[in-house]
């Protein structure tokens, strides 16, 4: 089989794309207003409880009713447009959604108006004014949406890298144990360009580097070395082949993973170290021996971006009350934010030579690929 990487170097992305605001404003339009967005696990949201999410302008509302249904709506009131939930997240005070402005009442699960506060009009048709609801679809557990009201879901085209790994892992009764969240001064596809190789991983990552040899040698993948097939049979240093450094477990501080695996997955993980999916623009989804982390990438403009992590247990670990979440949890910010604060080194470097760009080397396919699909979608 023939290596993943670049046979010649190939350009990357004019630097200017990294902060021209006519360049985001058409990746907003043509692919966060069109592809499935992530927005959240559905147990990373109590039953009587909302959660609201900004797409640049836009501004949806996920509520979860007391009988644990999920409705998506627009959060805007059909009277003359008002905010409806002004919180990024918080309690329904009961199954009726009131706007703030002139108390308009809506049914929390079908949108439907129930009452208006004005004097009684007799044409007026209540059925005119619902809440408008927003298209979503729920994947074993995780919860996306899409602007566009007529696109469906369709598995195989949402994720550009997907495994089979995850399917055997019933995500849906996982228990989200923690939620991290971090604004980064670049742009949102800095992260995903950083997220895409190893190339920096010796350097930004010396702790993670000694937890996953492989991550020395600055691959991803010894399929990405060109001679990924004699190195297999000839090195007697199978460590640096993948998989974790000898006596460890999952993606932790110290490696460990207290006595807890997600069983299902024992046998690839112990090749491999780590799996992942991942969906362009905004969610990749890492697979550990003892839990799954899920980073959620937003844009707030073309210059920032807001991560979201989320850390799903199986239930028995968090019901073991002698296992530390804090060893894993600690170790994913480790990482994210030293991902975080390289990528705003790289965004400070752009402005200078806004026409030009940079070159991609033979590690960073994946990249190359990002750039194709981006180039596609906006049509520059
Ligand atoms: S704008 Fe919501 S009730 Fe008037
Ligand atoms: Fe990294």
């Amino acid at each position: 089989m023939t290596s993943n990487s670049l046979k010649k170097p190939e350009r990357s992305l004019p630097f200017h794309w990294y902060y021209n605001p006519k360049v985001f404003q058409k990746e907003i339009d043509k692919i966060f207003n069109d592809e499935w967005i992530y927005v959240c696990h559905v147990n990373s949201i109590e039953k009587n409880h909302y959660r609201t999410l900004n797409i640049n302008n836009k501004n949806i509302v996920l509520v979860k009713s007391k009988s644990e249904n999920i409705s998506v709506f627009y959060n805007t009131c059909l009277h003359r447009g008002s905010q409806i939930f002004e919180d990024q997240e918080g309690k329904m005070k009961s199954p009726v959604i009131i706007c703030p402005y002139h108390q308009w009442s809506y049914d929390a699960i079908s949108g439907s108006l129930i009452n208006t506060t004005s004097i009684k009009l007799n044409n007026f048709d209540k059925k005119n004014y619902n809440l408008q609801k927003v298209n979503f679809h729920i994947w074993k557990g995780l919860v996306f949406i899409n602007l566009k009201s007529n696109k469906k879901f369709k598995i195989q085209s949402i994720f550009q890298y997907y495994d089979k790994t995850v399917e055997k892992i019933d995500l849906e009764n996982y228990a989200v144990g923690h939620i991290w969240k971090k604004k980064v001064q670049c742009n949102w596809k800095i992260y995903w360009e950083n997220y895409s190789e190893c190339l920096h991983c010796p350097n930004i990552h010396p702790e993670l580097s000694e937890l996953v040899p492989l991550y020395q040698r600055r691959l991803v993948d010894i399929q990405d070395h060109p001679e990924w097939e004699i190195l297999k049979k000839t090195e007697s240093h199978t460590k640096y082949h993948g998989g974790l450094k000898n006596g460890a477990q999952t993606w932790s501080s110290d490696g460990t993973s207290q006595g807890h695996t997600i069983e299902e997955v024992q046998s690839e993980l112990e090749s491999r170290g780590q799996v992942y999916i991942s969906t362009w623009p905004t969610m990749f989804l890492g697979i550990y021996g003892d839990h799954i982390r899920i980073v959620r990438l937003i844009p707030i403009n073309s210059e920032e971006v807001e991560l979201t992590a989320e850390w799903l247990f199986p239930e028995s670990t968090l019901a073991d009350r002698d296992y530390k979440m804090s060893n894993v949890v600690d170790f994913g910010i480790l990482v994210m934010n030293q991902d975080a604060r390289i990528s705003e080194v790289n965004q400070r470097g752009v402005y200078n030579l806004g026409e030009s760009s940079g070159v991609l080397m033979p590690e960073e396919y994946i990249i190359k690929n990002f750039h194709k699909y981006i180039k596609n979608k906006i049509k520059i």
